[in-house]
């Protein structure tokens, strides 16, 4: 058991992502930033977590609560004043909360990878330091805190960029914000950090400086920047969910799948995708889903939490929640509503909407159509312009059509109704009652022929 407790800094007001929601929640390939920092501690089995919060506890709270019920209980510290890194790293000490005796701290706003922390704790380790800090060399270093480090490769200080003179500011390595302390070195040099007078904030990063002056070992673990890209504001959002989506691209294409354009195609890290399946332009594949082998899926279509079988199509089309069999095709411009669950080889759209219905096999709903709360079953036909009237304002109603029924253009449904299989309902019905098994359903007004009334007509108006 590894003697790591994980504290997770997310108290921070977010001021500069102009945002309602705290910035630690917003989404970057398919998870909040902070589940990304959460994920990649439990991945390196560390579940002992405390995670700092502020303004912001109610949302932490709930998220936390709905994401992981079961599976960790992470321990909120109440942090009531936003007085700066660290003195949200020292209410933690201060509180009665256990900690173990080496202290991982993580900004919550860097989503770092599993693979970073695992090396930062090899690391540190190996190096029989008192603390160690992941930083990363940049080119254009603006916003971080600069790292000046001794000969030996060790770190004596850190100074942020507002406090930075020119020749500090010419530094290109940077703290990415993730360290491991041990808890003695932590309690004993907390409360020897003052108050920096410009931003009014106590920096945890003036640790550095105070342990160094007092021969204390703190090493450095070079690490590429993409893994330690901090979300700041909405740019920097963006440039993490880039990084992010380019990776998945590369993961995926060497697994065997086809993807046609780094540029307008988004996949969250939480998809899984089969070989041989082919992505087509602007196409976004979002939070939990997976797709089958040999797809063809886009262009334009975004797919989110949905299961798609294999050798099914998805053009320029939405699927959300539901689930699709093998060799459907679905689309062009169709939408696929939650809660839905289409079976195999069936043909969907286009213009169609399908919402809350569970569809058999080999069943056609080919154009301009809406399916709701419905249970259709398998070789059904729904000719073109089929509408279940499931709402009447005020409750929804089921349609169940039965197995190898077929549906004439036009009709309307007025659920609740049942249709028994193998009947057939002619062309523009209007269904209001249940229609039993093998009959045919006509529900129309007849239509009369009035001869020769147009030119009746003609002639009054010309008169
Ligand atoms: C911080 C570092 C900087 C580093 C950068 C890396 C300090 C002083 N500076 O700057 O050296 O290059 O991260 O991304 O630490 N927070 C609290 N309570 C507070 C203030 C902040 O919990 O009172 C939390 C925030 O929610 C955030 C994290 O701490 O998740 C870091 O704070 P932030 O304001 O983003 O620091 P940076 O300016 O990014
Ligand atoms: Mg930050």
């Amino acid at each position: 058991m590894i003697k790591i407790t994980a504290v997770i800094l997310a108290a921070g007001n977010s001021t500069r992502m102009k945002y309602s929601i705290t910035k630690v929640l917003r989404r970057v390939s398919g998870r909040a930033i902070l589940e990304h920092v959460i994920e990649s501690c439990l991945g390196n089995g560390i579940n002992d977590i405390v995670i700092v919060a502020g303004k912001n506890y109610p949302e932490l709270n709930n998220f936390i609560q709905e994401k992981y019920r079961n599976i960790i209980k992470p321990r909120f510290v109440l942090q009531k004043r936003q007085l700066g890194t660290a003195n949200a790293v020292k209410v933690v000490l201060q509180s009665k909360v256990r900690l173990k005796d080496n202290i991982l701290i993580l900004n919550g706003d860097v989503p770092v990878s599993r693979k970073t922390v695992k090396s930062l704790i090899n690391e540190f380790f190996k190096q029989k330091a008192e603390g160690i800090i992941a930083v990363s060399e940049l080119q254009n270093p603006e916003g971080y805190g600069r790292v000046i480090q001794d000969f030996k490769g060790n770190i004596i200080k850190i100074v942020e960029e507002r406090d930075a003179d020119k020749k500090e500011k010419q530094i290109k390595l940077i703290n990415g914000g993730i360290y491991i302390f041990t808890k003695k070195s932590l309690k004993k040099y907390i409360n020897k950090i003052k108050l920096n007078p410009k931003k009014k904030e106590y920096y945890f990063t003036d640790i550095v400086e105070i342990m160094a002056n007092d021969n204390k070992k703190i090493a450095a673990k070079l690490t590429p920047f993409k893994e330690l890209t901090g979300v700041n504001n909405r740019l920097q959002l963006m440039e993490v969910a880039e990084i992010k989506n380019r990776d998945m691209i590369i993961k995926l294409s060497r697994q065997g799948v086809t993807i046609r354009d780094f540029n307008t195609i988004f996949i969250d890290e939480t998809v899984k995708v089969g070989r041989e399946t082919v992505i087509r332009y602007y196409t976004n594949l979002r939070r939990n889903t997976k797709i089958g082998q040999r797809c063809l899926i886009g262009p334009g279509s975004i797919i989110e939490n949905s299961i798609i079988g294999n050798e099914a199509e998805i053009r320029k089309s939405m699927v959300w929640e539901s689930k699709i069999g093998d060799k459907t095709k679905i689309g062009p411009f169709t939408n696929i509503r939650a809660g839905t669950v289409i079976g195999k080889n069936c043909r969907i759209g286009n213009f169609v909407e399908i919402k809350n219905s569970k569809i058999g096999n080999n069943t056609k709903i080919a154009h301009m159509t809406y399916i709701g709360d419905a249970k259709i079953g398998n070789n059904v036909n729904i000719g073109a312009g089929t509408v279940t009237c499931n709402y009447d304002g005020i409750k929804k109603h089921k349609t169940i059509i039965g197995n190898n029924v077929f549906v004439g253009s036009g009709v309307k449904f007025i659920a609740p109704v049942k249709i028994g299989h193998d009947a057939v309902i002619a062309a523009g019905s209007v269904i209001t009652e249940d229609v039993p098994p093998f009959a045919l359903a006509i529900a129309r007004a007849r239509q009369e022929n009035k001869i020769n009334w147009a030119k009746k007509m003609k002639r009054r108006k010309q008169r």
